[in-house]
This record gives C-alpha cells, sequence and structure tokens, in this order.
C-alpha cells in the first residue's frame, strides 16, 4: 500500500489549472521532491496533500485512506513552511511543543518528546531561547521540529531552505535526509532546485506548468531526461542543445558537413550533450569535431570551456588545471552513448541507436560508401 497516492488530481481557479490532472504515489519511507520553477504547481499540490486546499477534481488517499474533507492532523501529516512560521513570543520549547498541548498531550509525555526531537535536531541548548535570538538554520529545526514531533506518518516541506546561504542548506539537506532515513519517514519535499533534489531524493516528480513532466530516481533523470524541459532543468552545467540536419551519411550538426552522428534524418532533431561528456583534445589530431575556444570559466575542481563549432556553441567541461587558453583550437569528441536526441517540435526524447555514430574516430570510421564501420 501506498502511503500517499494522489489520483488524477486538478486545481482550477477559474480558468488557471494550477495543478492538472497530476497521479503520483509515494510509498512508505521514501522521499519523493517535487521539483519545477516558479509557478508550476508545486506548493498548490503540497497544500493540497496537507489539507489546506481541497483538489478542484480527483482523489487524494494518504495510508489507503481518502482524506477528503479532513484536516491535516486528521489525515496524519505533518507540514514545514517555506517561512518556518514560528511563534515569535514563544520559545523554542513551547514553538515545537505547541502542537502537541493544543491536542492535550500530557506534560510527561510532552516533555519526553520534547526532549528526544531536541537531542535529535542538536536543539537541547536552545530550548529557552526566542525565534528571534535564533540563526537562520537554527529556526529552521526548530520549524522541522515542530513538524517531526508529531510523529505524523507522512511530513510535507515546501522550500524548508530557500532563506539559508549555501554551506548551511548543503548541511541541513544531509541532516533531513538523514533523519528521515533513520526515522523511516514517508517525506514530499518541495523545491526549484535541481541539486537539491537530486542529491536528497528516492524519486523526483519534476513539474511544468501543472504537469508532471518526468518521474523517476534521479539518475533516471539525468541520464534519460524524457523531454528536452528535462534535460535542461536537470544537471549542474547546462546541457548543450545542437540542431541536426539531414546529410547523405546520415544526421549532421546543423551547418557542418559531418560526420555523421547517426543513420537518417537529422532536421527537426536536436542533439542534447552534456558539457561532462564531451571530451577537449587540445592536439586536435584525431578527433572528429574541430572547434575553437571562445571562453574558459574557471572553477577550482573544473573549467567550463566554450567553444565554438561551426558557428555553433558548445560547452565542455574539463579539471580545473586542463582547459586551454582562449583561441586554441581543438577537437571534442564524445561517446556516442551520451548522445541525448529529441524532436525538435515536441520535445520529446526519441528512441534513436546511436551505437554506430562516427564522433569518436579512434571507435569508428565512416567510409566512403556512406557505410559506417566500427
Ligand atoms: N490562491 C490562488 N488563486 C489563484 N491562483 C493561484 C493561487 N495560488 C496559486 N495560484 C497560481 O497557481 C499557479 C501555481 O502556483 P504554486 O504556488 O503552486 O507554484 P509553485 O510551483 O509553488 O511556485 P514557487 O516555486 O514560486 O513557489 C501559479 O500560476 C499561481 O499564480
Ligand atoms: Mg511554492
Amino acid at each position: 500500500m501506498s502511503s500517499v497516492e494522489v489520483r488524477s488530481v486538478t486545481k482550477a481557479w477559474g480558468e488557471t489549472r494550477a495543478v492538472d490532472d497530476v497521479s503520483f504515489s509515494v510509498a512508505k519511507g521514501e522521499l519523493v521532491v517535487l521539483l519545477g520553477p516558479s509557478g508550476c504547481g508545486k506548493s498548490t499540490m503540497l497544500r493540497m496533500i496537507a489539507g489546506l486546499d481541497e483538489p478542484t477534481t480527483g482523489m487524494i488517499a494518504i495510508e489507503g485512506r481518502d482524506v477528503a474533507g479532513l484536516t491535516g492532523s486528521a489525515r496524519g501529516v505533518a507540514m514545514v513552511f517555506q517561512s518556518y512560521a514560528l511563534f515569535p513570543h514563544l520559545t523554542v520549547s513551547d514553538n515545537i511543543t505547541f502542537g502537541l498541548s493544543v491536542r492535550g498531550t500530557s506534560k510527561q509525555e510532552m516533555a519526553e518528546r520534547l526532549a528526544r526531537t531536541a537531542a535529535l535536531l542538536d536543539l537541547d541548548k536552545l530550548l529557552r531561547r526566542k525565534p528571534a535570538q535564533l540563526s537562520g538554520g537554527q529556526q529552521q529545526r526548530v520549524a522541522l521540529g515542530r513538524a517531526l514531533i508529531a510523529k505524523a506518518p507522512v511530513c510535507l516541506l515546501d522550500e524548508p531552505l530557500s532563506n539559508l546561504d549555501a554551506q548551511l542548506r548543503q548541511e541541513l539537506r544531509r541532516e533531513i535526509r538523514a533523519l528521515q532515513q533513520r526515522l523511516g519517514i514517508t517525506m514530499i519535499y518541495v523545491t526549484h532546485d535541481q541539486t537539491e533534489a537530486m542529491s536528497m531524493a528516492d524519486r523526483v516528480i519534476l513539474m511544468r506548468g501543472g504537469r508532471i513532466e518526468q518521474n523517476g530516481r534521479p539518475a533516471e533523470l539525468y541520464e534519460r531526461p524524457a523531454t528536452l524541459f528535462a534535460a535542461r532543468f536537470i544537471g549542474g552545467a547546462p546541457m548543450n542543445f545542437l540542431d541536426l540536419d539531414d546529410a547523405p551519411l546520415g544526421a549532421v550538426i546543423a551547418g557542418s558537413t559531418g560526420p555523421a552522428l547517426f543513420a537518417g534524418p537529422g532536421r527537426g532533431r536536436v542533439l542534447g550533450l552534456r558539457p561532462e561528456d564531451v571530451a577537449v583534445d587540445s592536439a586536435n589530431g584525431r578527433a572528429a569535431f574541430h572547434a575553437t575556444v571562445t571562453a574558459v570559466e574557471y572553477l577550482g575542481g573544473e573549467a567550463l570551456v566554450s567553444c565554438s563549432l561551426g558557428d555553433r556553441a558548445i560547452q565542455a567541461r574539463t579539471r580545473g588545471d586542463g582547459a586551454p587558453p582562449i583561441g586554441t583550437a581543438v577537437g571534442l569528441s564524445w561517446d556516442a552513448a551520451a548522445s541525448h536526441v529529441f524532436d525538435a517540435a515536441s520535445g520529446e526524447r526519441l528512441t534513436i541507436d546511436t551505437g554506430t555514430a562516427a564522433t569518436s574516430p579512434q571507435l569508428h570510421t565512416v567510409t566512403n560508401q556512406g557505410q559506417i564501420r566500427a
């Protein structure tokens, strides 16, 4: 049985469909991230699971039970808001136990659960302080504590780290993930940050315009993006997109005379290549694609090398100390398996056998009979 099941849920405000026929399920103990750009419907989806909004149509079940009309606590969900929403006049302890005291939990049980939660989140020494006397990260942990102490089977988090600096975000996302795994909590986590999604999630649900673009494990989204949108959204440095064209031997990069990338038509198709999959060879000798370095972005351990390939631009990633200087003539190559091909009009991924491509002349040769020989 799924912990959370969302079936054909739509939320409309007048003409706007903030969430449009969305279905997914979350298994017990799983961390699922709802990922997508601003306005794609992430918060709306989460609020409907939390019971703060009701769907226009469709069904939400939690632990096998249709939860229409039930409040958040009756549904067994706890939610952490982006804004923390702490009570400024209450101490950390009172903020954490607020929900329990409202529900009339006994003093002794409350004290025990508070002690356990505070120890878990390393808040023991801060319990008497007021929120204004805490750092952003500490406030965030209090908000998290308030959700965890409820012992709700399902925990919902809406951009919980968005107000924090990069280092604190990284620390806290590790902490949240460790805690979620240790306690076996079912978690739905909303973010627009793909790094956060990829590093924390068991599964990522990528949304766009109220609909699901792709639902899969982080590695599936990275290795086999289902659409151009998914390919653009996932990954550290942006994927390169190169329009393709027809040539006698097969599909070639538009504006070039080859070599052919795969047999069949190229026009109306787009080649996607991640910078980390493009190798730069300063010797310029044997690689199939001749290019010129136009810019280098040094990032320490690695560098992003921008090149012009005919009249197209393409980025490659090298070691930080391995970037050739601007103006160098280089050879570019990549594994045929690293090519992603999409239909330009629909944006859909195409299943094309690029295994016989001629992108790496060490491995393949295009013969003048028009056949590709390994
Ligand atoms: N109460 C409302 N009334 C009308 N439209 C709304 C309401 N709440 C949200 N919307 C619209 O629904 C769409 C989805 O909003 P939502 O808050 O779910 O986006 P989001 O993915 O959480 O974005 P963000 O990353 O900016 O928080 C947006 O177009 C928004 O303007
Ligand atoms: Mg939101």
